[in-house]
């Protein structure tokens, strides 16, 4: 039987979601109650990085040993994966010795033949098109705050990025509004569009190059930088192409009152956010960062304890 992967939300049935988001409310305040369960006694994670991580690197960790679980964190120095050996011979060893293969990577690609490879669960932990762990978190933090997603409306600012694939298919997924405004030749791509029309009726998603116009009305303003992972060679390019798309406080104000301000971190003060944002009243980017260890925990518990 081919294991579970989490390679895209199009990964996950209705189902799945519901149960990550279920169990990661129970996670969160068994941990809260001081109560210690161990359903992953003796099951080993690997986390195998290609790109630097905070967040996604020591949720993974933390939740494996909360979990009763280890972990081993593999950089690039480390395996150096594709390059020392194939993907496929590197799948195929960490499938004999550990349960569950975290993985951040340059390109998708390597998480899809890592996935194809691997006869234990694949997760991916951002690749240059999606970050699924983090729209799984991001939905399920403003539902915690807003307690339905009935009816809610999410504006992403900025890059049309492997965070706002992943959130957009998410919304999509659960039938919430999603809006994005992107400088031209920065919006979604067509390969994605077309992919999010056959998975959803596509009624819900927007596209513009109008910040102002995209935050009207909104219960969720959402950012990310304008430089990702892997993009350093185009950075002074994108400075001036993203100009015009700060979340600062006078487009907040554009938004409903009291509007959530979200960003999945790492921030670029000044850049796509400014500190008064960031810090501010309506900011809820470090719960959003504390929900990545409970909504993990949730995916590690549907992934390695599916069929048992
Ligand atoms: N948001 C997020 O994935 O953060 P890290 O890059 O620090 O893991
Ligand atoms: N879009 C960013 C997200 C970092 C969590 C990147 O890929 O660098």
């Amino acid at each position: 039987m081919q294991p579970k992967h989490l390679v895209t939300i199009a990964d996950l049935s209705l189902d799945d979601i519901n149960k990550i988001f279920h169990m990661t409310r129970e996670l969160k305040s068994s941990q809260a109650e001081g109560k210690t369960a161990k359903p992953l006694e003796g099951k080993t994670l690997a986390l195998v990085f290609e790109k630097s991580s905070l967040r996604t690197r020591v949720s993974f960790e933390v939740a494996m040993g909360q979990l009763g679980g280890s972990a081993i964190y593999l950089s690039r120095q480390d395996i150096d994966l594709g390059h020392r050996e194939s993907v496929r011979d590197v799948a195929m060893t960490l499938s004999r010795y550990v349960n569950a293969i975290v993985l951040r990577t340059f390109t998708h690609k390597t998480v899809v033949e890592t996935a194809k490879n691997s006869t234990i669960p694949v997760i991916n932990a951002l690749s240059d098109y999606y970050h699924p762990c983090q729209a799984l978190t991001d939905l399920y933090t403003i539902m915690e705050k807003r307690e339905t997603l009935k009816g809610l409306k999410v504006s992403f600012i900025g890059d049309g990025n492997n965070v706002a694939r992943s959130l957009a298919l998410l919304c999509a997924r659960l039938g919430v509004t999603f809006r994005i405004a992107s400088p031209k030749g920065y919006e979604l791509d067509n390969a994605f569009l077309d992919k999010i029309k056959t998975l959803t009726k596509g009624n819900s998603l927007t596209i513009s190059n109008n910040p102002r116009e995209a935050v009207e009305d909104a219960d969720v303003i959402y950012t990310d930088t304008w430089v990702s992972m892997g993009q350093e060679a185009e950075t002074e390019k994108r400075r001036r192409d993203f100009q015009g798309y700060c979340v600062d406080a006078p487009l907040v104000a554009q938004a409903k009152s009291g509007a959530l301000v979200m960003h999945c971190l790492p921030a670029h003060r000044g850049e796509e956010i400014t500190d008064e944002v960031l810090d501010g009243p309506n900011s809820i980017v470090y719960d959003q960062a504390e929900n990545r260890l409970h909504v993990q925990k949730a995916i590690l518990k549907l992934l390695l304890l599916a069929g048992s």
